[in-house]
This record gives structure tokens, sequence and C-alpha cells, in this order.
């Protein structure tokens, strides 16, 4: 039996998912793709999980791209099941019910920016650099780039990136809006963790709520996303910790919230 390309571990409500196969720069092949798929079901799950932060092994990279070597081999059929097999995974990320950081830590090109993409925030080490270099391969983004980059940073800096295929480095990144932070490599983990930890102590169910305004809100139109708002802003009123958190605010102390 080979060993999963995807370690787990946990700490405080943070469940950190880690790509290990740096040999390979972590480089998405199917196996590396069913694994993060699984391990991303299991996090969504478990109710003990409040946050995930998903990184990349070595000091390189978080991800540098799909399996350049398994998709030399696909054919037109094949390499659609492989577009749709990491779509599924990335929606899979994008629609968990509690928060998924990425931790960007190196190269994040190709499928390593569209797996960063489909997490609800990104931090990144000032040393990483970020793109869509498909075009370099005579291919495009097939793991939802196309669509998640337009989403996050607009229609030029889409073209830019995926058009040229050059990377950016991060501080052009924040500056597209494509990460949220950017801190000195050697503080990547604590900031990151310091990031998840404040997560990890929030209401469960307030953060899914706005998860899915937002995510799902985002995608109607106004009157349907205010709608939707509006169902989610109400249907907290309903759980414990809408009440802990607010006669907590009145009383003057710490909310101690209990996904409920
Ligand atoms: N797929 C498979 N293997 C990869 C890989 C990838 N995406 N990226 C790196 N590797 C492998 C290299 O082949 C090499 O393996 P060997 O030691 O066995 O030769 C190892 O990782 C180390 O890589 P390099 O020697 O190339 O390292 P470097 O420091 O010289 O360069 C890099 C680093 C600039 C990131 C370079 O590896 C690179 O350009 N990688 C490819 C990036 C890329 O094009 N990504 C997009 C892939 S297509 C895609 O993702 C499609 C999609 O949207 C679904």
């Amino acid at each position: 039996m080979t060993a999963s390309p995807v370690l787990s571990r946990d700490a405080d409500g943070v469940r950190v998912l880690t790509i290990d196969r740096p040999d390979k720069l972590n480089a998405l092949n199917r196996q590396t793709l069913e694994a993060l798929d699984a391990a991303f079901a299991a996090a969504g799950e478990d109710p003990d999980v409040r946050v995930v932060v998903l990184t990349g092994s070595g000091g390189k990279a978080f991800v540098a791209g799909a399996d350049i070597a398994e998709m030399n081999a696909l054919t037109a059929i094949e390499g659609r099941e492989f577009s749709l097999l990491g779509q599924r995974l990335m929606r899979r990320i994008e629609r968990l019910p509690k928060p998924a950081i990425a931790m960007v830590n190196g190269y994040a090109l190709g499928g390593g920016l569209e797996l960063a993409m489909a997490c609800h925030l990104r931090v990144a080490a000032d040393s990483a650099r970020l793109g869509q270099p498909e075009v370099n391969l005579g291919l495009i983004p097939g793991f939802g780039g196309t669509q998640r980059l337009l989403r996050l940073a607009g229609r030029a800096a889409t073209l830019e990136l995926c058009l040229l295929g050059a990377p950016i480095d991060a501080a052009r990144a924040l500056q597209l809006g494509l990460v949220n932070r950017v801190v000195p490599a050697a503080d990547l983990e604590s900031e990151t963790m310091k990031l998840a930890a404040q997560l990890a102590s929030a209401a469960p169910l307030a953060l899914r709520g706005v998860l899915d305004a937002v995510l799902l809100g985002g995608e109607c139109g106004i009157e349907e996303g205010l709608q939707f708002e509006t169902a989610q802003f109400a249907l907290l009123f309903a759980s414990e910790d809408m009440r802990e958190g607010t006669d907590a605010f009145l009383a003057k102390r710490k909310p101690q919230f209990q996904n409920r």
C-alpha cells in the first residue's frame, strides 16, 4: 500500500491538511485529488473540526499545478474526467460548511492557484509565486481557474494571468485581491494558525451563515441574494450561540460558543 499523499493533523479545532509530494512540488495527480476530496469531505462532516488549513510539504511549493506527467498521456475523454475530478474537489472546498484557509508557502501555479482560490481565505508567504501558466503547456486552466480568478480579481487581471502565463509575486497578488494577507515566510505558519484559532473560537453557525450568504447569495441576482441573506440572518435567531453572543456583549464578557 502506498502512503497517502495528504497528511492530516488536528489541534484545537483546526485540521491542517498537507499535500505531501515535495519531490514533485506537490503536483496534483489523480490520487492526490481523490485523497484531498476524501479529506475535505471528512473535515466537513466532523463537528470537532471548526477550520481547515491547507498547505504543501517542503519549503518550495504550495502546489506547482496539476501533474504534467500524468496529463501528458491523457486522451480528450480522460482529460475531461480529470478536469471534472478537479472541479468537483474545488467545489467541495468552496461549499465546505466551515472556513478553509490556504497557507500558500511557495509556488501556487495552475491547479495550485485554483486550489488556493477554492479556499475561503488565503495567507501567502512573501516568497510565494502565483500564476496560471497553462498556456505555456498548450492548455488552459481546468480546475475552475478561469471562473474563480475572474470573480476574485476581475477580467483584466484574469486575462493577464491566463493569457501571458507568467507568475506574479505575493505583493502583486495582494494588490489584485488574490490573497488576503502576505507575511514573511518565517511567520507564515504562526500567522495562519493565529487566524485559524480566531475562526475556531467563533460561532460556527454564524460562520456557516456568512459562507452560505456570500458564496450562494453571490451566485444569484441582488434580489435573491438579499432574500437569502435575510433567511440566514433570521435562522440564526434560533441558535443558542446567537443568545450567548448577544448576552456576552451586554454582560461585557467573552462569549463561549457551543455550535448550537
Ligand atoms: N507536474 C508534475 N511534476 C512537476 C510539476 C507539475 N506541475 N511541477 C514540478 N514538477 C516536478 C518536476 O518535473 C521535477 O521533477 P523531477 O525532479 O523528477 O524532474 C520536480 O517537480 C522539481 O521541479 P523543477 O526541477 O522544475 O523545479 P524548479 O525549481 O526548477 O522549477 C517550477 C519550479 C518553476 C515551479 C517548475 O517546476 C514548473 O514550472 N512547474 C510546472 C508549473 C506549471 O506549469 N503548472 C501548471 C500545470 S497545468 C495545470 O495545473 C492544469 C490545470 O489547471 C488543471
